[in-house]
């Protein structure tokens, strides 16, 4: 097998943790003896528990000794929840490591590639790169930009509107279309939604018919707290916590007390914009962060740039001139996805990529 293979393998392994190791990245490992047998390998499963490297080399044993080992991130050198991964590397014999990615967190960026080579381990950066920084979208935006990574959903018309009329619940997709996004609700962090929506649809917001493992936050921005204490979704605590959002003087002490004592968590934000709003869910440990509308929401975190990646379900019908437009009166700079992807699903079609390419 080729070093390239060997990488494949533990990028493989890495996606083993996905949607379990939030906030930390997801992160495979795999350990090659000189003569080129794998005598180890590891994934980090879930938030808190072993990194990756310490389960391929705990697999190992003593047939690290010289060999190789191909993770996906840098290895840590600060002591978490867990040891430093690099002092096991260095104690279990480890000749050279091969890692795709520095990891951003300024807790590492590069001190564990130094503290490596300093104690006599080759290093070598960068081998599948792509591939890794793509899986791991959520955690590099969060430790680089403090907020979620955001992925702007909505289904819409083939005239580009994705409501009959203001405040009217309008059911556009195929039921194939709306299986595929319960399994994106699956693999985020959380849901978010405007208040409007929330008055206009009273959704749920939680999963169905898809597995998921760790509880889903459910984010409501609303900075006059709108939304009605009898809202549905705040029936739905068993799924995961509901995170209203407002800001300073926008909203009555009354209606944030109705609010918590229908169970939800109502935060203040720094101010009235969207980003400040995605920095407070970045503190909580909110990587991802699924945008599910409506137009006047989607419009605030484009125009404010807070829009990675765009998932659209376009359906074959049109709603005519009283449609609610997606993005309305918004102008454009030219400009197309990046590493887009085309599919139909049911009748209707998906399109989606990132809006400023993976980071
Ligand atoms: N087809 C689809 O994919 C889809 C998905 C969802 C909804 N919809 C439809 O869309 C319609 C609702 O859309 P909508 O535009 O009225 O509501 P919306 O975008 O869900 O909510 C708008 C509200 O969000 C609040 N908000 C909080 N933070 C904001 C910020 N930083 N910037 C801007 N607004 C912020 C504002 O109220 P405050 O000023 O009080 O904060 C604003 O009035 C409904 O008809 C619904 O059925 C369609």
């Amino acid at each position: 097998m080729s070093a390239a293979q060997y990488m494949d393998r533990a990028l493989f392994l890495a996606a083993r943790g996905r949607g379990r190791t939030s906030p930390n990245p997801l992160v495979g490992a795999v350990v090659v003896a000189p003569d080129g047998v794998v005598v180890g390998q590891g994934a980090h499963e879930r938030a808190g528990g072993p990194h990756a490297e310490v389960r391929a080399l705990d697999a190992a044993g003593g047939r690290a000794c010289g060999a190789t080992l191909y993770c996906t991130l840098e290895p840590c050198c600060h002591v978490g929840r867990t040891g430093p991964c690099v002092e096991r590397i260095v104690d279990a014999g480890i000749a050279k490591v091969v890692a795709a990615v520095e990891d951003p967190n300024p807790l590492v960026s590069g001190r564990g590639f130094r503290y490596l080579r300093s104690r006599g381990v080759a290093v070598e950066v960068g081998l599948g790169a792509a591939a890794a920084s793509a899986i791991n979208q959520p955690f590099f935006t969060l430790v680089r930009a403090g907020r979620p990574f955001v992925t702007l959903k909505a289904a819409t018309s083939l005239d580009g509107c994705i409501a009959a009329r203001a405040g009217v619940r309008t059911s556009l997709t195929s039921a194939e279309a709306d299986r595929h996004a319960q399994r994106a609700r699956a693999g985020v962090d959380a849901i978010g939604i405007g208040s409007g929506t929330v008055l206009a649809d009273d959704p749920l917001l939680t999963v169905r018919g898809a597995y998921r493992e760790q509880p889903l936050t459910r984010v409501i921005f609303d900075r006059r707290l709108r939304t009605p204490p009898a809202a549905r979704v705040l029936s739905t605590a068993a799924a995961g916590p509901v995170i209203i959002i407002t800001c300073a003087g926008a909203a009555s002490a009354r209606a944030r007390r109705a609010l918590e004592a229908a169970g939800a968590r109502v935060e203040v934000a720094a101010d009235a914009s969207l980003g400040a709003a995605l920095r407070l869910l970045g503190a909580s440990g909110i990587g991802s962060l699924l945008l599910e509308g409506g137009a006047v929401l989607h419009a605030a975190a484009w125009d404010e740039g807070l829009v990675d990646y765009v998932r659209l379900y376009v359906t074959p019908r049109t709603l005519g001139p009283g449609g609610v437009r997606l993005f309305d009166g918004r102008r454009f700079r030219s400009g197309r996805l990046l590493n887009l992807r085309v599919e139909p699903v049911g009748v209707d079609a998906l399109i989606e990529g990132y809006v400023h390419g993976p980071h």
